[in-house]
């Protein structure tokens, strides 16, 4: 089992589509360690995307996270990081596949409305950023053997 941060970002809730994207994380299988409403204050925004720190779109993506609330979480699944990204799609909502969250929810290279971890390094920083040990939670599920088994 494996675990990815998500952040539903500023558009995400405004648009009301929380409960659609998360819906399409359960039902492909990922369950709930963590969820939280937070508004992101610029400190924690910038070391968040630490990696596109002078890139062009820095100061926007830096704006447009803080701007409004976020709800982040985590999620624990067979292959998680890679399952996320791939319900995600592409980066920009023009070119994302139809059927993926960004390809059927977004026209934008910023306003994509969910992020997802790119890898277990970026997982494991970004999970101890945002989140105490103990606010994740360990629990059973029922019926996770018709979930994953034979993973
Ligand atoms: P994310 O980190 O949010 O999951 O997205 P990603 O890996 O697909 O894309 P990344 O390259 O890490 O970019 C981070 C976020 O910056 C915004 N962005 N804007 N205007 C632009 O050219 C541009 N490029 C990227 C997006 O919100 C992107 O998700
Ligand atoms: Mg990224």
């Amino acid at each position: 089992m494996q675990r990815t941060l998500i952040i539903f970002k500023p558009d995400c809730l405004q648009r009301r589509l929380v409960g659609s994207i998360l819906q399409r994380c359960e039902a492909k299988g990922l369950r709930i360690v963590a969820l939280k409403l937070i508004r992101v204050d610029r400190a924690m925004a910038e070391r968040h995307y630490a990696e596109h720190q002078g890139k062009p779109f820095f100061e926007g993506l830096i704006a447009f996270i803080t701007s409004a609330p976020v709800i982040v979480g985590v999620l624990e699944g067979n292959e998680a990081i890679a399952v996320l990204r791939n319900l995600l799609g592409a980066t920009n909502g023009v070119v994302a596949a139809p059927g993926t969250i960004r390809g059927d929810f977004s026209i934008s290279k910023q306003n994509n409305l969910v992020h997802g971890s790119d890898s277990p390094e970026s997982a494991a920083r970004e999970l101890a950023l945002w989140f105490r040990p103990e606010e994740l939670v360990d629990y059973t599920i029922a019926g996770e053997e018709w979930v994953s088994a034979g993973s």
